[in-house]
């Protein structure tokens, strides 16, 4: 579904992604774990069009992306909960993820709208509350309700579960789940190594932008390095 090959990005003398390839296949789960600062947002901000690949190819089923508008990639069907819950604080629950949903021209907004509520059940109850008011967890629920407004084919989430407490955290990955049983590709970028390697169908890691290694879920669990700097195990 989703094809990136050799891809660059500079942000002024930064050399960010330096070359990296990887495949998201239709309706599978694939997970990027790497350390801070090792350009897993910028890859997911790079697909999105909100950052320019100096060099490299993005496709999507087929059409060349590289240089596509944030807008025209929403419209194909890709779609991102940004890190850090990146809701309008001063729009109400109901306004945010109408927003979402700004550039369909489907009329399944309603229906899609009544999912969101039945995933997030909380969001439903406090539909004309600001967002800014809301707990960080329910602003995450908000984020991720958003992004699924746009109808994606292709949910990118930039580590849904950070700074959440460990009963949320597990609800966040009982929910991608759900998502992706709804016949959604899911991108997953995560802190959580542990659980996304146990969610994820195939995952790479990232290493100063450049991918160190790739496999199934299961490998990766099972290799040494992934083992010692990722999951913190002796
Ligand atoms: N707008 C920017 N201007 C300059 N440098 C940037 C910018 N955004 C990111 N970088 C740099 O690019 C590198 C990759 O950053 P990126 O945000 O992609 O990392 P990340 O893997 O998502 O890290 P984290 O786990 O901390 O979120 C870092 O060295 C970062 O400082
Ligand atoms: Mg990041």
């Amino acid at each position: 579904m989703l094809k990136i090959h050799d891809l660059h990005v500079y942000y002024g003398g930064i050399h960010a992604l330096e070359g990296i390839s990887l495949e998201v296949p239709a309706n599978k789960i694939i997970t990027l774990i790497g350390a801070n600062g090792a350009g897993k947002s910028t890859t997911l901000r790079t697909i999105c069009g909100l950052v320019r690949a100096a060099a490299g190819t993005i496709t999507f089923n087929g059409v060349d992306i590289t240089r596509a508008s944030t807008t025209q990639i929403v419209q194909m069907g890709i779609t991102m909960v940004p890190e850090g819950r990146r809701v309008f604080p001063d729009l109400t629950v109901l306004e945010n993820l109408y927003l979402g949903g700004y550039t369909r021209k489907d009329s399944e907004v309603k229906r899609d709208l009544d999912w969101v509520f039945s995933l997030f059940p909380r969001l439903k109850e406090r539909k004309g509350q600001l967002a800014g008011t809301l707990s960080g967890g329910e602003q995450q629920m908000l984020a991720v309700g958003r992004a699924l407004m746009a109808n994606p084919t292709l949910l990118m989430m930039d580590e849904p579960s950070l700074g959440l407490a460990p009963l949320l955290v597990q609800e966040i990955f009982r929910i991608i789940k759900e998502i992706h049983s709804e016949g959604k590709t899911i991108l997953l970028i995560e802190q959580n190594a542990r659980a996304a390697l146990q969610l994820a169908d195939y995952g790479y890691v990232l290493e100063t932008g450049r991918i160190v290694l790739s496999g199934t879920g299961k490998e990766l669990l099972a290799r040494d390095e992934v083992r010692k700097v990722y999951l913190g195990e002796e």
